[in-house]
């Protein structure tokens, strides 16, 4: 990578030992973390202060977000982490939501077989087993170090004092007044007296921060056994939800390899199925190192193109084939994600002309809501990729008011209509249909790049489908286009997920005369505000320092290095 900083510049912002920013860059000698949420980042990095390795205060993070940032931080939902240690060993904590044992293919659909719209993400019915809390116990129990109940305190302190409400987070709080918010987001915000708070307001969770001491004294078993279990299921069971406490018993996160891929000599490690991020990320890299870059410059028509037709055709593979592994014996992620298969997907790009995506075959929906990532790196380089969800933004908005946390509505990441595929979105395919026990197929794509057995890159984004795509060219732009950090991840995003057959573009960012140019070889283009919401880590190996940077489009996110 370029070095952009002058060393002088570098050694004036290392000396300010602890720098927070919310969108630039931040730099440490020691350790970084970059997430969503400033004192959600400041818990990570006083746990590195305190002797803490990178899962210790990633784990820490995760919680603090779980407090701080509950629109996607949370003990309700699910996700992924990748871990590469000092010694290069990478290894990935797979603690995705699973279906009930007594949800079924086809409960979401009526009489005659139709989806009942919108049913998927609506309710009880819409929540999966939740498994952040194993996933953080079993990444801490395998390669943490600092005593398990120091990482939860932080967060249950900031549970019962209280945190200042954002201006972020009483927006939320206001829009939730409105007649179609469940009684839990109605009174999620308020105080004592059941007074909604504003702006400014501190904000304490007083059942949150009980739920929290369990897990805290009794490690998973806080959350999946006894009274938070118990309240978990007389919760569903009263309100026609399907988790029981055999559902919770059974609940395990699962250690996998990761998938790995190279670019010009980076060995890229992220997420395996259930995800889908990692195996369409190395398909699209493969992809891209066919091409020369020198002949593609960033952002120009020829890039936009080539970039759309290559998530076109990653998106329509994983579409196709993807599914929890644990369900599908025949995953082929050898072939997807090896060279040979990237060429003759290179190959059949028309350099001219946007191919047409097949409506009778295979697409997914694009959505927005809410996810959040956290980078970590400690000062023995060892790395944390952690990206976890609720799903939509505050999940199914639904809780116990006895727990106070929020129950995820991640059923919805299932093909809920077997067989029925069409082109404004809707997948049928076979690999991730529902079943008891399944894992639900997932976007989220948490990534480690390494060099020279190294972390190097570490990245990843909420935005549902867009993930692949955000992580995807903020990697390409660090290691193709040899960009800094932050401008990697402020730089213009493009989005095409096959079906819907539309090229998504940042608005402002495209030039209007390359729109065109994209429009006169087929593209249908389409421009939202936003997309992506990046949280990335760089090592400069030349000066020896971490540097960090959170996506301006995170308002409340922070870099905090020391
Ligand atoms: O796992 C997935 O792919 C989705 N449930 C993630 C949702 C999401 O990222 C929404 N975010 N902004």
């Amino acid at each position: 990578m370029k070095n952009f900083l002058n060393k002088s510049t570098s050694i004036f912002l290392v000396a300010l030992a602890t720098l927070t920013t919310t969108w630039a860059q931040t730099h440490g000698k020691q350790g970084m973390v970059v997430s969503d949420n400033t004192m959600a980042s400041q818990v990570g990095v006083d746990i590195l202060k305190k002797g803490g390795n990178a899962i210790d205060a990633a784990v820490a993070t995760a919680f603090a977000l779980a407090v701080t940032h509950p629109q996607a931080g949370n003990i309700g939902g699910g996700g992924f982490i990748v871990f590469m240690d000092a010694t290069s060993k990478t290894t990935t904590i797979d603690f995705r939501e699973k279906a009930p044992l007594r949800a079924t293919p086809n409960m979401f659909l009526d009489q005659e077989g139709q989806l009942v719209e919108g049913s998927n993400h609506n309710g009880l019915q819409s929540v999966g087993v939740p498994g952040t809390v194993a996933g953080l116990y079993m990444a801490h129990s395998k390669y943490g170090s600092l005593p398990w109940k120091k990482l939860v305190q932080p967060a249950i302190a900031l549970a019962k004092k209280g945190v200042v409400l954002s201006y972020t987070l009483a927006s939320h709080a206001k829009n939730m007044q409105s007649g179609s918010s469940p009684d839990f987001m109605k009174n999620y915000f308020t105080d004592s007296e059941g007074k909604l708070l504003g702006h400014g307001d501190q904000w304490v969770q007083k059942e949150l921060a009980n739920t929290l001491k369990k897990i805290k004294k009794h490690g998973k078993d806080g959350f999946y056994k006894g009274k938070v279990a118990q309240e978990i299921a007389d919760y569903m069971k009263k309100n026609g939800g399907l988790i029981g406490l055999d559902d919770l018993e059974k609940y395990t996160a699962i250690e996998r390899e990761p998938v790995k891929g190279t670019y010009h000599g980076y060995d890229i490690y992220s997420m395996p199925p259930p995800s889908s991020g990692g195996v369409a990320l190395i398909e699209m890299m493969n992809v891209m190192e066919r091409a020369n870059l020198d002949s593609v410059p960033f952002n120009s028509t020829e890039y936009v193109h080539l970039v759309a037709e290559t998530m076109r055709r990653a998106f329509a593979d994983r579409a196709e084939h993807l599914g929890d592994p644990d369900f599908n014996s025949d995953l082929p992620l050898d072939k997807l994600t090896s060279k040979d298969f990237a060429k003759m997907r290179y190959d059949h790009i028309d350099f001219d002309k946007a191919s047409v995506s097949d409506s009778t075959t295979f697409g997914q929906l694009y959505d927005g809501s809410n996810t959040t990532h956290l980078s970590v790196i400690d000062k023995d380089h060892n790395a944390v990729s952690l990206t976890y969800t609720l799903e939509h933004s505050y999940g199914s908005e639904m809780g116990s008011p006895k727990l106070g946390f929020i129950f995820n509505n991640e059923m919805g990441d299932f093909n809920p209509q077997p067989g029925y595929t069409n082109s404004s979105g809707l997948i049928g395919s076979d690999p991730n249909l529902i079943r008891p026990e399944k894992r639900m197929l997932s976007s989220m794509t948490p990534t480690i790049v390494a060099k020279d057995g190294k972390p190097y890159l570490v990245i990843g984004s909420p935005g549902g489908r867009t993930i692949i795509n955000t992580v995807f060219q903020t990697v390409l732009n660090v290691l193709g286009y040899e960009m800094p950090i932050e401008k990697a991840i402020e730089t213009m995003k493009i989005h095409h997920q096959w079906l819907p057959d539309q090229l998504v573009y940042e608005k402002y960012l495209l030039s209007p005369d390359t729109k065109q140019s994209l429009e006169k070889m087929g593209h249908k283009t389409r421009e939202v505000r936003n997309l992506g919401r990046l949280m990335g880590i760089i090592y400069d190996t030349e000066l020896n320092i971490y540097i960090g940077a959170s996506d301006s489009s995170s308002p409340d996110g922070a870099s905090i290095g020391y």
